[in-house]
């Protein structure tokens, strides 16, 4: 870095040329050559000739103030027509080293040439840079791409330099990526990574080796965030202080530039105070705030902070609001009274609020602090949040707001209704998939709660019933009330049916606004009890026929069939349907039947909603003929006139034997009026009660 000294004629003549209109000259050195070398501790001899006033541009080392340098102006020329200057350095050493340049003033005319410049090397073999750093390498700064410079520069022009990669690696000069400039060091024109790190210049002079370090850092202009620390908008009361904090997080290599546009910026309003903050491992942190003391009208609007770093810029901005007194507006959003679904993810209870400043928020529900009463009430903003909306959310909701400090208060109710899908309770309970059964001619009663009215259907198509109806089967009537269910006053409907006969689905819907839900009562009448039933008339003696008869309800069972046992052959079996209105029956009858026909008949149907079969067992047990034999024989008896007297005759036999009563071997008869009473056969017994005569009487089986 050179610097100027002028040397200023106080009788400045200047001319301006001949007529012939020559141009002047430029100034002249009196070392010619770009270069030239002294030893070190010899004095520099230089002179500048020149047809204006001049200045000279020297390196650092030689200070204005050393008595080393002397610089003095000289008349030279024809009749000292020139400006001559002449420059002394005594003692030069090896610091002195570099441009020496003599310059006219700025404001003279516009010459070809108006400066002239040498390099001068000091040659001090025991300081062969210009500039020594060893222990702390001096900084250089670079961007991708762009020239950078390690400005080892040597006191002469042959003193052989290498340059190194600290630790290991040799950096060597090909006259493209790195060039080699005795005046300048080395210049990389185009710096890539390669060339971040610890560099050395090194040269061994006269078995001495000297080092010079330096440090190259890549300076990059990236802003990776600029922020408020204020909200999007700030309202302010009149003679309230603004302050705006704009914090910069950059690159460690990023140097920013940051600058505010507002609106008192034509009048100075605001003073703003740059910082740097603490480095983080990540990132420089820089500030800028801004502030505003007793803010007027002519302080609202944007406040934006523009960060610059190179080509990257960003900004960020606020809105400034600047009230005259403090209030609070509150109104409904939409309506007074509201109305959610039940099960909804969320819902938000909010109203039209204008405040200033920023009153305290609290919402109550019937009158109780909300966020306390329930952890579903989240109170947002100016918002009261309820997620997963229930049934007991249902209420008052009451929003206060509150300013203290100038004490305003203001509140504001909304109802909420909250509408719940209509459930039918039975439905969860209700299991399938056997439907009832009724048996037939029997009264019902139906219920469906929480249904709000009734309506049923039949086989014949579903219509609306009535009480009174008499489609289908005759309802007797259909009623609702109040019943408590889980603890909730619930509506129960009931259908009393007044005689079971007409088979069908009857359904009851429960609606609302919201949706409906149905629920379908399978009604089917039976005149089956259970719906499945074997009869057996009478237990067969051999040679009789079997008769079994299979019923079952038709709408619950089909594939009704006989499974019998295998002695049962195909001559001596018939089958025979019989389908009725409510069930089908099958008859199996086998005739002349014999011991061997004994046995475990079953009969099966498939159930027509589960699809499983149902079977029910029938024992049958033949019983062999057996001749008749009296089981006590009659014993004679004595009888007075006109007593009564018992004769009993105990036989068995199968089949059963029929008992007759001889009189003298004359079969008695039963005559109408006869004062006899007829022995009358039973399984077991026959009895005899007779009105005597004088006569004794004989009987015998
Ligand atoms: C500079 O001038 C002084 C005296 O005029 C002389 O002694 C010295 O040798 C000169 N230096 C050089 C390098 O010519
Ligand atoms: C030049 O070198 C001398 C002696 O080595 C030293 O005293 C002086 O501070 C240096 N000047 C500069 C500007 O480095
Ligand atoms: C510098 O000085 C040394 C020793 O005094 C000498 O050998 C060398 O030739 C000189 N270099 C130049 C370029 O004058
Ligand atoms: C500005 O913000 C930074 C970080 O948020 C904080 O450290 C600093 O104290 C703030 N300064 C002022 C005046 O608010
Ligand atoms: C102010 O910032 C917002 C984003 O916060 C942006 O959308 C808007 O364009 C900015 N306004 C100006 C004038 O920069
Ligand atoms: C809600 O407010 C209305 C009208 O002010 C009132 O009739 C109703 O009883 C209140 N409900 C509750 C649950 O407090
Ligand atoms: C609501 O405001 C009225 C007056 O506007 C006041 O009487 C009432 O107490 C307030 N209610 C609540 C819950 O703050
Ligand atoms: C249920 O409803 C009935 C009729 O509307 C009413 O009389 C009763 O008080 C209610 N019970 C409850 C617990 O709400
Ligand atoms: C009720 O029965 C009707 C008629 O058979 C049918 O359309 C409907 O889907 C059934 N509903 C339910 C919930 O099973
Ligand atoms: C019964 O009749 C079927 C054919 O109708 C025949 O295959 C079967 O062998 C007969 N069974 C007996 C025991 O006669
Ligand atoms: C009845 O069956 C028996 C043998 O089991 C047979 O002797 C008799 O003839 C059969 N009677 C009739 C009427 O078929
Ligand atoms: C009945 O009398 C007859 C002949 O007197 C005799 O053989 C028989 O055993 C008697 N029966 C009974 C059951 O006493």
């Amino acid at each position: 870095m050179g610097r100027l000294f002028t040397i200023v004629n106080a009788s400045l003549i200047v001319f301006l040329g001949s007529s012939s209109g020559s141009k002047l000259k430029g100034p002249e050195l009196s070392i010619k050559g770009a270069q030239h070398v002294i030893q070190a501790g010899q004095t520099l001899n230089l002179t500048c000739r020149g047809e204006m006033v001049h200045s000279w541009s020297l390196p650092e080392a030689p200070s204005k103030e050393s008595k080393r340098l002397k610089i003095i102006k000289v008349a030279c020329g024809r009749n000292g027509k020139q400006f001559c200057s002449s420059l002394t350095l005594s003692r030069a050493q090896a610091n002195d080293t570099g441009y020496y340049s003599c310059k006219y003033a700025s404001s003279s005319a516009v010459r070809k040439k108006t400066e002239s410049t040498v390099y001068i090397f000091i040659n001090d073999t025991g300081s062969p840079f210009v500039e020594l750093h060893s222990d702390i390498p001096k900084i250089i700064h670079m961007t991708d791409g762009g020239e950078m410079i390690i400005p080892c520069r040597v006191t002469a022009p042959d003193v052989a330099v290498t340059l190194k990669k600290i630790p290991l690696e040799t950096l060597i000069p090909d006259g493209k990526t790195i060039i080699w400039d005795s005046t300048k060091g080395f210049i990389i024109p185009k710096a890539t990574y390669r060339f971040i790190g610890l560099m050395s210049c090194e040269t061994t002079v006269d078995g001495h080796k000297y080092s010079t370090k330096y440090l190259t850092h890549r300076q990059t202009n990236t802003i990776f965030d600029v922020q408020l620390n204020t909200p999007n908008l700030i309202k302010l009361l009149k003679g309230d202080t603004l302050a705006v904090n704009c914090t910069v997080a950059a690159a460690w290599n990023t140097r920013v530039q940051m600058t505010w546009s507002y609106p008192g910026e034509a009048n100075h309003r605001a003073s703003i105070t740059n910082r740097i903050g603490q480095r983080n491992t990540d990132a420089n942190i820089f500030y800028s705030i801004l502030v505003v003391d007793k803010v007027r009208d002519i302080d609202k609007g944007q406040y934006t902070c523009h960060v610059k770093s190179g080509p990257s810029v960003k900004s960020v901005n606020t809105t400034v609001h600047v009230y005259d007194k403090t209030f609070i507006t509150l109104k409904h959003r939409r309506k007074s009274v509201l109305e959610a679904v039940a099960g909804r993810k969320s819902y938000r209870l909010s109203m039209k609020v204008k405040a200033f400043p920023s009153p305290e928020v609290v919402w109550l529900k019937d009158g109780l602090p909300a966020a306390e009463k329930c952890a579903r009430y989240v109170v947002k903003d100016y918002s009261l949040i309820i997620r997963d909306v229930a049934e007991e959310d249902a209420g008052n909701y009451t929003i206060t707001l509150s300013i203290r400090q100038w004490n305003l208060y203001k509140n504001l109710t909304v109802t909420l209704i909250v509408n719940v899908k209509p459930q039918i309770y039975e439905k969860a309970v209700s299991s399938f998939p056997d439907p009832n059964l009724y048996l037939l001619g029997s009264k019902q009663v139906l219920t469906c709660t929480d249904s709000l009215f009734t309506f049923c259907s039949n086989t014949e198509g579903p219509f609306i019933l009535k009480s009174g109806s008499s489609r289908g089967n005759r309802i007797q009537s259909i009623t609702q009330h109040m019943a408590m269910i889980e603890g909730k006053n619930k509506t129960a409907s009931i259908l009393a049916v007044a005689e079971a006969k007409s088979s069908g689905i009857y359904s009851c819907v429960a609606s609302n606004k919201v949706g409906n839900v149905e629920r379908n009562i399978s009604f089917y009448v039976t005149d089956v009890p259970n719906g499945f039933h074997i009869n057996l008339e009478k237990m067969p003696i051999e040679g009789e026929n079997l008769i079994l008869s299979c019923s079952v309800n038709k709408f619950l069972y089909k594939d009704i069939a006989w499974i019998l046992p295998r002695t049962v052959n195909n001559q001596t079996k018939a089958k025979k349907h019989i389908i009725k209105e409510y069930s089908t029956t099958l008859i199996l009858t086998i005739k002349n039947v014999s011991l061997e026909h004994s046995g475990t008949y079953a009969c099966r149907a498939r159930n027509i909603y589960s699809g499983e079969e149902v079977l029910q067992k029938k024992d049958v047990t033949i019983r062999a003929q057996e001749a008749p034999s009296l089981l006590r024989n009659l014993s004679d008896q004595i009888v007075n006139t006109s007593n009564s007297a018992t004769l009993e005759c105990q036989a068995q036999g199968i089949p059963e034997p029929q008992i007759s009563w001889f009189k003298n071997h004359e079969e008695i008869q039963q005559e109408p009026g006869e004062s006899c009473k007829h022995p009358f056969p039973s399984s077991l017994s026959s009895l005899i009660s007779c009105l005597s005569t004088s006569q004794s009487l004989m009987y015998s089986s």
